[in-house]
């Protein structure tokens, strides 16, 4: 063993210590060089951090430039986001061998995100997901917004949360976490109130990546924000999702009508296609599962969620050993299986996203829940601060 050693023997180590140090901090730096985050450096304050953060030029949208937020750990974690959508477009996790691959759907470019893309990696809202009819009632007054979704608006509307440019600066003090903002305004797509949003998101030095959601209005409005990526934990350019393994900490779900929208009903998933209670791959039912076209788009009732962060899924790659588990704060998870993905999008490394190339796991307050009075609702009070947080947590098997 000491023949590989660059270092003095152990019977010697103490009069060495000096030397000994400086050659560990070498072979440290040395052995970690191979990897772009792998290493702890000195911000302007001196402090030592574990997450590297750059800020990179990524176009320009509106007349505003767009920038793209690379964050870094020093195990190979690396997740880009976008100011353009608060959106991420890249998180790079090793597999069971250590070789990082990037798993979520987009694109090398902004361009890409300016077709008609639907929702990659996207920050959603006002309302993330579906209000039936675009009309809803509150403090007595009718609001319209748009229809976007067959009868429905669906994800915030036409120029949703998706499709601005946000602002976007380092959390100080904070290692790993950069902050999106954006001001809403009253009126914007017709919801009511000037609403101030915040989504920061942080990589931890534990392979996690943290999103945190805080909101304020001026006056009472319907909030429901949420993160759209489209998970391929094998790597999109390695197949579909179908073998991809589901566990989804749901007894319940919120069964929907044709056009997606809940009847109001929590069915137990018990001997139905739709019981990911133990894991199953996705693609073993998804042909049962009704829906035009078939497949997983439903939001799962999750086992004592909406308040505080609990366990809400947990997804794993067969092929590469990757797995993700997710725990939120928000009662409700939409599990969406791709369905409507048809390989017209040609993504990163020249992919064509075909129909359950990804999956996405939004984690939410249930769809319609403004229409809804049994639904826990998701009307923030003007002055009163809406919080969520959810957490996705990578690792190898
Ligand atoms: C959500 C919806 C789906 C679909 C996708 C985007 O997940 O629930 O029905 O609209 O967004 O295509």
């Amino acid at each position: 063993m000491q023949a590989f050693l660059p270092f003095p023997s152990a019977l010697n180590l103490r009069s060495h210590m000096p030397r000994l140090r400086i050659q560990l901090t070498a072979l440290v730096l040395a052995a970690l060089a191979p990897f772009p985050g792998a290493r702890a450096f000195a911000d302007s304050d001196s402090t030592m951090k574990q997450i590297r953060i750059e800020k990179k030029p990524f176009g320009t949208f509106g007349g505003k430039s767009v920038d793209q937020y690379v964050l870094a750990n020093a195990h190979g974690m690396t997740v880009r986001i976008m100011t353009y959508g608060a959106t991420v477009t890249a998180i790079d996790v090793p597999d069971r061998g250590g070789n990082p691959d990037d798993i979520v759907l987009g694109f090398d470019d902004l361009k890409g995100y300016l077709q008609t893309v639907p929702y990659f990696g996207a920050i959603v809202g006002r309302v993330g997901n579906r209000i039936a009819k675009g009309l809803f009632t509150l403090d007595g007054k009718t609001y319209k917004l748009a229809v976007n979704d067959g009868p429905n608006h669906l994800h915030g509307g036409l120029k949703g949360f998706d499709k601005v440019v946000w602002d976007a600066a380092p959390v100080p003090g904070q290692d790993g976490s950069v902050r999106f903002s954006y001001l809403s305004k009253d009126g914007e797509e017709g919801y009511p109130g000037n609403c101030r949003v915040e989504v920061t998101y942080t990589l931890g030095d534990d392979d996690s990546l943290k999103l945190e959601y805080v909101v304020t209005t001026d006056a009472d409005t319907p909030v429901n924000v949420t993160n759209h990526s489209y998970f391929n934990l094998d790597g999109p350019e390695n197949g579909s999702i179908l073998d991809q393994s589901m566990t989804l900490n749901a007894d319940r779900y919120t069964p929907v009508d044709s056009t997606l929208i809940p009847t109001g009903e929590l069915a137990p998933v018990a001997g139905t296609p739709m019981d990911f209670t133990k894991p199953v791959a996705i693609g073993a039912r998804v042909l049962q599962v009704g829906g035009n076209p078939k497949g997983y788009d439903h939001n799962y009732v999750v086992n004592g969620g909406g308040g505080k962060l609990v366990f809400v899924a947990r997804a794993a790659g067969p092929r590469s050993g990757r797995v993700m588990e997710v725990y939120s704060t928000e009662p409700g998870v939409q599990f969406y299986s791709g369905n409507f993905l048809d390989g017209t999008l040609v993504g990163k490394k020249g992919v064509a996203y075909k129909q359950y190339w990804g999956f996405c796991l939004e984690t939410q307050h249930f769809p319609d829940s403004v229409n809804q009075p049994t639904f826990p609702s998701y009307v923030l009070k003007a002055g009163d601060t809406y919080r969520s947080s959810t957490i996705f947590k990578f690792s190898a098997q």
